[in-house]
């Protein structure tokens, strides 16, 4: 059912209490293609998950679709592999415990990520030396134009480092339905190359790891830095980590001759966006009810009453300096409304 001027406060990790012109929640398929194919809305759609990678600026002039579509099943795949579906409504976290539980590998690196399911693809998450796109199978997809289904293969999606064909050339096309992974169920290949993972086993004396050993360790460590959206809002690292030429890299290594980094894409260096930020003095700022988080720079906080533009205004004065600081240009991760 439709209803007008509905608060998102409830419906963002960020806190930021603006309305939505038009809210519906969808559980089921038909209830979105039935609303396209009506076609009388004059709106846009804007599709709403776990609203965790989300900054609120304004009132939302569009149709705001909560998607809620639930329901999880799985098929053995042969050879020790299984092909797990679920709905793109389903909670992610609530999800990675759902495989572990039926002792399904490859999702355990990407532990107690906010959101849902269905948004997972859209930024091909990760963390801990895992990325969605190394165990996604398909998706599918409900086109916003004609009401049509799709379904995406991992070639059709071109993800990449924070990114998929549904941020960049299909953005706000398509709404995501239904993910399928590509999971093992025996002979799990254990990844714990992570330097942090690697400390947290040695030092609970886990010598021979299996996935739930992961999805504990990077539990424990996610919970050590980053701030709890129910808590402290905030919608997790607010820029990418920038790539840079060996070049840029080196003039920035014979002034800071401990300046963290990863090897990136073609030869480029992955430098931390949390370590310039705090390298320009930001961590730990307060601006009135935001501010950049104390444990962890690349974090943007929401204390309590916080207006999304302000916080939209601290980034760009964050990313203005550090320009002006190491000549690097940050990009968002999270999306701005
Ligand atoms: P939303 O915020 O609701 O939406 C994000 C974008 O996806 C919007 O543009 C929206 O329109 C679109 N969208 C959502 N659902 C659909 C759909 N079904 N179909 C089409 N479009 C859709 N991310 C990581 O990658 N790694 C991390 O380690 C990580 N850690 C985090 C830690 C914290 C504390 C927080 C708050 C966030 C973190 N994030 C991380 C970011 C965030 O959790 C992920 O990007 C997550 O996948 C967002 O899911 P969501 O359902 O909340 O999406
Ligand atoms: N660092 C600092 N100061 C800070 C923060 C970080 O110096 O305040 C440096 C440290 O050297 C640290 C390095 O940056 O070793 C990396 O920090 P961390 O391990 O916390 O990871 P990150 O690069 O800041 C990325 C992802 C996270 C993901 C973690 C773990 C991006 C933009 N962020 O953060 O994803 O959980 O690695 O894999 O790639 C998200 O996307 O929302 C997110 C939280």
């Amino acid at each position: 059912m439709l209803s007008k001027d509905i608060s998102l406060l409830p419906y963002n990790t960020f806190g930021i209490d603006v309305k939505a012109n038009l809210f519906v929640e969808i559980t089921e398929i038909e209830d979105l293609v039935q609303i396209v194919k009506q076609g009388n809305l004059a709106l846009p759609f804007f599709i709403l998950g776990g609203g965790s990678n989300l900054l609120l600026t304004r009132d939302v002039p569009f149709l705001v679709v909560k998607n809620s579509i639930k329901g999880k099943s799985f098929n053995s795949a042969g050879l020790g592999k299984v092909l797990v579906t679920a709905g793109a409504g389903e909670n992610w976290h609530e999800f990675v415990v759902w495989c572990l539980e039926h002792n399904f590998g490859g999702l355990e690196n990407l532990s107690l990520i906010p959101g849902t399911v269905g948004a997972a693809p859209i930024q091909n998450i990760g963390a801990y030396g895992v990325e969605l796109k190394d165990v996604f199978y398909s998706l599918k997809a409900v086109d916003l134009d004609s009401g049509e289904t799709k379904i995406f293969s991992r070639e059709d999606c071109n993800f990449g480092y924070r990114s998929s064909i549904f941020k960049q050339e299909l953005k706000g096309r398509y709404c995501i339905v239904e993910v399928s992974f590509l999971l093992t169920s025996e002979d799990h290949i254990i990844n714990d190359n992570y330097g942090a993972i690697k400390s947290v086993l040695n030092k609970k004396a886990v010598a021979h790891p299996g996935i739930k050993d992961i999805h504990q360790a990077v539990i424990d460590i996610r919970r050590s830095k980053l701030p709890d959206p129910s808590e402290i809002g905030n919608a997790g690292s607010f820029f990418k980590n920038p790539e840079i030429s060996q070049n840029h890299f080196n003039k920035i290594k014979a002034i800071h001759p401990d300046v963290p980094n990863y090897p990136g894409r073609e030869g480029l260096i992955k430098v931390p966006a949390g370590w310039l930020i705090e390298q320009c003095g930001w961590k730990g700022k307060r601006r009135g009810p935001i501010g950049c988080y104390d444990k962890q720079a690349l974090i943007l906080v929401n204390y309590g009453g916080g207006k999304g533009e302000k916080i939209k205004e601290l980034s760009e004065d964050i990313a203005a300096d550090v320009f002006e600081t190491f000549g690097i240009k940050l990009q968002r991760e999270v999306n701005v409304l």
